[in-house]
């Protein structure tokens, strides 16, 4: 099935080799808009691929170039909390994978666990914990793209988050660093659960990434993760945290986001 996926995808953009993978998270699709020569695929085109429901998320594959690479872009990706079996998200990253990328940039919107972390910045993930407890790897392994046992040792590639430290100097944008605590969702934490993902050693909290990036350390797919911080996690501060807050705040880092992402695929 995945290498239908692939081959229907590749079928429509022809002669164009993925070099790199976008997943971009709520509010965060600006990106896309500098892909040139753009081949868009909706999600519901492609057979067998899954569909994206959460407002804010669109839920198409644009592919085009950026500089001097191919990107493909999951425009609106796939939430656990969406009732989604995890193993699509294996799918959409086993499908990337046989299309050729070689590394995945990964955003989202994320809490701040980390008072000096504060919302409209930007953190690059060090490192997970996956508190969700869901994988989407379990189920039948295969081996072509993964042993059983996958290592999470460098899971967010250590020599991508170096050259992104630099170019976030060079542009002079403040870029955090931090432990990002996947949760299931879709309801916020509760003031005792960020207490203790912040005793446990998260900076930041979220609802998605997590799946993505267990299934492209699997199949040696080099990741670098970027979360836009939204706002304080839950009690942190008085204001009760909604959505919309939400995709205000990630409209405003937006825009340094993208500058770090496009600059990033100047090499
Ligand atoms: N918790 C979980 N997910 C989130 C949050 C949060 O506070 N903000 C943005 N996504």
């Amino acid at each position: 099935m995945i290498e239908e996926i692939a081959a229907y995808i590749q079928n429509r953009i022809k002669d164009l080799h993925p070099d790199t993978g976008l997943i971009l998270g709520s509010g965060l699709g600006d990106v896309a808009n500098s892909i040139k020569d753009q081949i868009v695929i909706p999600y519901t085109e492609i057979p067998n691929f899954p569909r994206s429901t959460v407002a804010g998320h669109k839920g198409m594959m644009v592919i085009g170039k950026i500089h001097n690479h191919t990107v493909v872009c999951l425009q609106g990706r796939f939430h656990l909390y969406e009732g989604h079996n995890p193993q699509v998200i294996n799918t959409a990253i086993e499908v990337l994978k046989v299309l050729g990328i070689k590394q995945l940039i990964v955003t989202n919107a994320a809490g701040s666990l980390n008072i000096d972390f504060e919302p409209g910045s930007i953190m690059m993930i060090s490192d997970h914990i996956n508190f969700s407890s869901r994988s989407p790897l379990v189920g039948p392994n295969e081996e072509q793209f993964g042993p059983r046992f996958p290592s999470m040792l460098k899971a967010y590639s250590p020599k991508l988050r170096n050259r992104m430290r630099h170019i976030a100097a060079l542009l002079d944008i403040t870029l955090h660093e931090g432990v990002y605590a996947m949760v299931l969702g879709p309801n916020f934490e509760t003031p005792a659960e960020i207490r203790a993902f912040k005793i446990l050693g998260g900076d930041a909290v979220g609802m998605s990434t997590v799946p993505e990036v267990i299934c492209a350390a699997r199949c040696k797919i080099e990741v670098i993760g970027l979360s836009v911080i939204t706002n304080y996690g839950s009690g942190m501060t008085l204001d009760p945290l909604s959505h919309e807050e939400t995709l205000m705040q990630s409209q405003k880092a937006s825009a340094d986001l993208t500058r770090l992402i496009l600059e990033f695929l100047k090499d």
